[in-house]
């Protein structure tokens, strides 16, 4: 089976910067991106590299070399589903807001769209990928609903779940600890597998059955949250005990069976997968009546919301227990370093909190821009958009964030936060001036010697 022309259906955070490192590695095969959101397409196609609707370090490279090679963003679904010989669905697969399983259940809407789509339109075999983050079993879904509203074609459907994690996308697709593939027909899976082969040693590519493909995806994710809620958890001990969260994360992580990754206590982990993944986790357990292993994984949830409200009550105490109409600096609002996504960023929950105590908040951050973070807020609905808009304003650099408030917090632990000029900070700060780091990413000793009031998650 040899594939020539590979389409991705969904250009966002997994779709774009995926199919750009495969149409790099891949230059005899032809990559068209298509996506219904023509404002993203557009993106996609502008001349301006540093304003690809996706912003990840060396992402910019990729697309130079590729673009209109062979790598194409195209608002044509059909066109470019028809001429595929393999399909990737790469759609959003959020958590349910509505019905059955709300709140909980992955709302696999999209997904049964590309399928039927698919179905509609081809008119030649193909191999379907599923790319997106799905519930175990989903593939069968797609299968059935391909089998029987297709027109006689025949498809494949392959498990491929993605593990980049965003900010170091493109070093994580260039050198991927494993390539992960779930199927039943060994030429299909083969001939995904050349494709990761272009720059993948082999022995990294494994392959499963499709349940356990679907579910390793869910299970990674798990895993990953629930080391950042245990250390988290720890945090709050190390405050209460004189103990340090960092001293306890590396005396622990030397022993190579826990290992040093994925430690580093935080004002909770953020991001569309980690919450999502485990709330599909927890609800699928629950569909099988596995109570007990519900309950186990949804201690992760609570642990991370545990975190979030306890940093903004930490704030709220320490500045004399009210923040009505203080000013407090937000560094940082993405909900990590080097992405422009905010999707579940803990900023958010933590604004939200303080606005509630009706504190004035000012925004910073490099990468993420104030319609983003209207929108963030407006979409909890705790209040209006008006309110919103006068309680907290974005500043486009971090010395007006800083200018007159009473308390600073880091939120997003970007590299340029270091780096600040601290003293011009705490000459424009009101005083006591505080800091609150809720990623542990400031010299602490050397503030508190300079007059600030330093407060660490973990210390
Ligand atoms: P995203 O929201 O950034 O992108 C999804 C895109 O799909 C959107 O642009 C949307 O317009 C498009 N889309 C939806 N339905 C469509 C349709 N029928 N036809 C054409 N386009 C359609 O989402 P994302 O972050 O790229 O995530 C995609 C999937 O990958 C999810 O299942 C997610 O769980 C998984 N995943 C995400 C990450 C991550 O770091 N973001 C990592 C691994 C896996
Ligand atoms: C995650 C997975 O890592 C990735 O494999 C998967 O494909 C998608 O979900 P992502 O959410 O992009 O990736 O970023 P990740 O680096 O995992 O961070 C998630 C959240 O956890 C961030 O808010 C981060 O700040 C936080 N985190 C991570 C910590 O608080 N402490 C840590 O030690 C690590």
């Amino acid at each position: 089976m040899e594939i020539k022309k590979i389409t991705c259906i969904g250009a966002g955070y997994v779709g774009g910067p995926t199919m750009s490192v495969i149409a790099q590695k891949n230059p005899d095969i032809q990559v068209t991106v298509v996506d219904l959101n023509a404002q993203r397409i557009a993106d996609w196609n502008q001349d301006d590299l540093s304003q690809l609707p996706v912003y990840e370090p060396g992402l910019d490279a990729v697309v130079a070399e590729a673009r209109g090679r062979n790598l194409f963003f195209s608002t044509e679904v059909e066109k470019a589903i028809q001429e595929a010989d393999m399909i990737f669905i790469s759609v959003n697969t959020p958590t349910k807001t509505y019905g059955k399983g709300k709140g909980q259940a992955a709302d696999l809407k999209f997904i049964e769209l590309c399928a039927r789509q698919i179905a509609d339109v081809s008119t030649s075999s193909k191999i379907i990928v599923e790319k997106s983050t799905i519930p175990v079993r989903t593939a069968a879904t797609i299968k059935n609903i391909l089998d029987h509203t297709g027109k006689g074609v025949q498809f494949q459907v392959l498990s491929n779940p993605e593990f980049l994690a965003e900010g170091t996308a493109i070093r994580d697709l260039h050198h991927p600890d494993r390539i992960l593939i779930g199927g039943e027909n060994p030429e299909a899976i083969q001939a995904l597998k050349k494709i990761y082969e272009a720059w993948v040693p082999s022995e990294r590519i494994i392959t499963t059955n499709l349940w356990s493909s679907e579910l390793s995806k869910l299970v990674a994710n798990a895993f990953l949250a629930q080391r950042v809620s245990s250390i988290n958890s720890i945090s709050e001990l190390c405050e209460a005990t004189g103990a340090n969260v960092d001293e306890v994360a590396n005396a622990i992580g030397q022993d190579s069976r826990i290992g040093s990754k994925f430690l580093k206590a935080s004002v909770g982990f953020g991001g569309s997968c980690f919450q999502k993944d485990l709330l599909n986790l927890v609800y699928i357990a629950r569909s099988y009546n596995l109570h007990a292993v519900a309950d186990y994984w949804d201690q992760v949830i609570k642990i991370n919301d545990h975190q979030k409200t306890r940093f903004a009550e930490k704030i709220i105490q320490t500045m004399y227990n009210t923040v009505n109409g203080k000013k407090i600096a937000f560094l940082g609002w993405a909900f990590k370093k080097d992405t422009n996504d905010t999707r579940e960023s803990a900023a958010i929950y933590v604004a939200d909190h303080l606005l509630e105590e009706q504190a004035q908040i000012a925004v910073y951050d490099p990468k993420v821009q104030d319609v983003q973070i209207y929108k963030d807020l407006d979409y909890l609905a705790t209040r209006s958009l008006e309110e919103n808009k006068s309680l907290l304003q974005v500043k486009t650099n971090p010395y007006d964030a800083a200018a007159g408030a009473h308390g600073l917090a880091i939120l997003t632990e970007w590299d340029e936060f270091r780096d600040l000029d601290w003293g011009k900070i705490k000459t424009q700060m009101k005083k006591p001036a505080f800091i609150f780091d809720g990623r542990k990413l400031l010299d602490g000793k050397k503030l508190t010697e300079m007059g600030f009031v330093y407060y660490a998650i973990g210390e």
